[in-house]
Parts: structure tokens; C-alpha cells; sequence
């Protein structure tokens, strides 16, 4: 069973309870929060109701919520919520050995994507650069102007795979000023991966000080044997940084908590940049989530039935759809993704934005079997069967 209500509802009255004391009710809506986890103003997004009534594809996120074993764990970790230094689980320690490093070897984030934030701060200084491809996670490319750095981004190849043998060339031809190396690996919005032999030759060929970013935010969801972590390399003492989340596999996006993993004078370097800025539940959730890993196995199953069914359907009504090895996937629509995005909130279906220059491709979550059910009806009732060759006559002839 994936829900366990009682466990729920105990959680859920422990939160309503801190809330409460804080003279706080969950509906009352302080922050809104972003696509991607940033506060925004209240009000900007979706009120809650409008929210919960609608089928969620556009975060990845994890659909099906934590565990009944993370969530036990959350509840019992909320004896510390009006504590500073607290007993924190373990949870340094716990992921080092599940990576098989020293706990210098672990810098926590709230969400991995502030250990993103941080390396653009760290290696990015005196205006250095950093080389990915485009399109990818985009947060990163915008952590790196806001650090008053730039991107070499270097397209992908006509299949929509990584190009290494480009990014190995932009790193050479600009050594002095790369700053870092960014790859997503499976690449988010693409879903796609990067075979370990090409990740060896990549490490191999640029030159040895260049620190190369691996995001393995989607590793959990990959099933291909050409796939491998790039742990191993870190082992080693090479300049690699990884970065893991509990936001996707764990469903734990709300709750902020994710890692890097690095050589201790990497680690060193990024430090001064953290936050520190985490909670107590989440720690005791993460500990939780990692010994979970039949948890893990059965959100992997289920995700890859759904997503298989859904780009099946896809295809069979004419439309191309970029094989994934992640809990989403990218749909040619044909058209601007951004009105594409308007027609499905019409109907009630939060989907992707555009990831410049594949303005024409729709990135698609895998939510829960009737929020796919939504989203391929909503997509047919959009879309004409064949494919964008007859969509675009139709909006030729309209
Ligand atoms: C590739 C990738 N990296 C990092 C993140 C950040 O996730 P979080 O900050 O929730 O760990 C995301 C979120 O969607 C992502 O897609």
C-alpha cells in the first residue's frame, strides 16, 4: 500500500497542531510557492482548492507522496520543532554510507537545488563560466547570471542526446575561464541519459581541475544498463560534485532536503555558501526515505507503467515523444508550448514549460493513473489525431 491514512493523519495533525500554536492554519495562504520551490508573492499561483483539484504534471514531482516509514519518521522528528541544536538523525551520516564516503564528503541543501545555487557562488568567481548543455535544468544557468557569470551552452545533438564530445570542446577552447562543468544526468527536460563510458570520457578529456557538476536529481527512475552514478569517480579524488534530492523518488519536494557530494576541498569551498537552513522533520524523513528502498523499487515500477502507457498512447495518436529514463517525458506539439500550457490549466492540467529552443516540445510529469487519464483526454480533445503535420494544417485552415 502506498497511502496509509491513519499515519497521514496523524502527520497531518501534528503540522496543523505546530501551526496552530503559531496562530497559523494550513489554508491560510502566507507564501505561495514557485514552479521551482521560490517564494513568491502570496496569491501569484494557484489558491488551494484550484491546486488540489488539478492533475499535476508540471514539477516532476512524486505524486504519490512519502512513505508511511518517512512519514513516521517526520512526525516523530517534530519534538524538536522549537529547537536550534537538536539530536538531527544522522542524516550526514546516514547518506555517507549510503554513497560509501566520509561524512566530509556530504554538504546538506534545502532541496538540491540550493547546492546548485551554491556552486555558481563557489566556482564561479572573477566572472568564470560554466559549460552545459541547452536546453537542460535551467535553474542552474540562472544561478550562474545571478552570480554574475555566464553559460557556454552547447546544443544538443539532432536525436536530442547530450553532446560530449561539444561540451569537452567548449571546456578546452575556454579553459581559463570555466569555472565548472554542468551536466544533468538523466538530463531534465530531455529525460535522456548520459552512458557511463561517456561520462568517463568527458572526465577524462577536459582538464583534470575543471570541477564537473553531475545533477543525479532523476538517478532513481533509470533502468538503462548504459547508466552508472558517478560516485565512484568522487571515490577516486576527482573534482566532481553530485547532487541528490529527496524531492523526486522520496516525494519529499515540499519538505526540502537534498545533498552534494564531493572531495572534501570542494566541500570546503562551498560551506561558507550554505545556509544551514534546513528542518528538523526533514532530517528525520530523509533517513527514513534512504533505508526505504522497497518504497523506492515499487514509485519506480509505477511510474515507468504509467509513463510507458501514456508515451504509448501518445505515439499511437501520431505524436513524437522522446524516449525517458525519468518520471516525465517531452511531447512535439507542434506549436508554442506556453499557449499549449494555457489550454491544459483551461482543463484543469498543469503541464511544462518551454525550455528554449525546443519552444515546440511540452515536458510532461508522470502524475497518478487518473491524472494521466486527464492529461490524454485533455490532450485529445486539443490535438488532432496524426500529429503535428495535421494540427498545424488545422490551425492553418482555422
Ligand atoms: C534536474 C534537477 N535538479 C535539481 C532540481 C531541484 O530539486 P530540489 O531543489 O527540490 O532538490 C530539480 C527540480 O525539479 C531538477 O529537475
Amino acid at each position: 500500500m502506498i497511502r496509509n491514512s491513519t499515519t497521514r493523519r496523524t502527520f497531518m495533525g501534528s503540522i496543523a497542531t505546530a501551526l496552530g500554536v503559531a496562530g497559523l492554519r494550513p489554508s491560510f495562504n502566507v507564501f505561495a510557492q514557485s514552479r521551482e520551490g521560490r517564494q513568491v508573492e502570496p496569491g501569484v499561483e494557484h489558491p488551494e482548492e484550484e491546486y488540489d483539484n488539478m492533475a499535476k504534471l508540471a514539477n516532476n514531482e512524486n505524486c504519490w507522496g512519502p512513505s508511511d516509514t518517512v512519514l513516521k519518521a517526520m512526525n516523530d522528528g517534530f519534538k524538536y520543532s522549537n529547537r536550534y541544536r537538536y539530536p538531527d538523525g544522522g542524516i550526514v551520516e546516514a547518506i555517507a554510507k549510503h554513497h560509501g564516503v566520509k561524512p566530509e564528503n556530504i554538504i546538506l541543501g534545502a532541496g538540491s537545488g540550493e547546492i546548485l545555487k551554491i556552486v555558481g557562488e563557489a566556482f564561479l568567481i572573477d566572472h568564470k563560466k560554466c559549460v552545459g548543455v541547452d536546453p537542460s535544468y535551467d535553474s542552474v544557468y540562472r544561478y550562474v547570471t545571478n552570480s554574475k557569470a555566464d553559460a557556454i551552452k552547447v546544443p544538443l545533438l539532432k536525436d536530442y542526446r547530450m553532446d560530449v564530445p561539444g561540451i569537452i570542446r567548449a571546456t578546452k577552447m575556454n579553459y581559463r575561464d570555466v569555472g565548472f562543468v554542468y551536466i544533468c544526468n538523466p538530463n531534465n527536460p530531455t529525460g535522456n541519459i548520459i552512458p557511463k563510458q561517456e561520462i568517463k570520457f568527458l572526465l577524462d578529456m577536459i582538464p583534470g581541475d575543471v570541477p564537473v557538476l553531475i545533477d543525479e536529481a532523476y538517478h532513481h527512475f533509470v533502468s538503462s544498463p548504459d547508466y552508472a552514478t558517478s560516485v565512484p569517480y568522487i571515490i577516486e579524488g576527482r573534482p566532481v560534485i553530485i547532487t541528490r534530492t529527496f524531492s523526486k523518488i522520496a516525494a519529499l519536494a515540499g519538505m526540502r532536503l537534498g545533498y552534494g557530494i564531493a572531495p572534501k576541498e570542494l566541500i570546503e569551498r562551498m560551506r561558507p555558501f550554505n545556509s544551514g537552513g534546513l528542518n528538523a522533520v526533514v532530517k528525520y524523513g530523509g533517513v527514513a526515505a534512504l533505508k526505504d528502498t522497497a518504497y523506492e523499487k515499487k514509485i519506480k515500477q509505477m511510474t515507468i507503467e504509467l509513463r510507458e502507457k501514456t508515451i504509448k498512447g501518445l505515439r499511437a495518436f501520431g505524436y513524437e515523444v522522446i524516449p525517458s529514463e525519468c518520471n516525465f517525458f517531452m511531447v512535439n506539439v507542434g506549436r508554442d508550448v506556453n499557449q499549449v500550457a494555457d489550454d491544459f490549466k483551461k482543463r484543469q492540467v498543469l503541464v511544462g514549460r518551454k525550455f528554449p529552443p525546443m519552444n515546440d516540445w511540452l515536458r510532461v510529469s508522470v502524475g497518478t493513473e487518473p491524472e494521466m487519464t486527464k492529461f490524454m483526454a485533455a490532450f485529445k480533445e486539443m490535438f488532432p489525431a496524426g500529429g503535428i503535420k495535421h494540427a498545424k494544417k488545422e490551425a492553418a485552415a482555422s
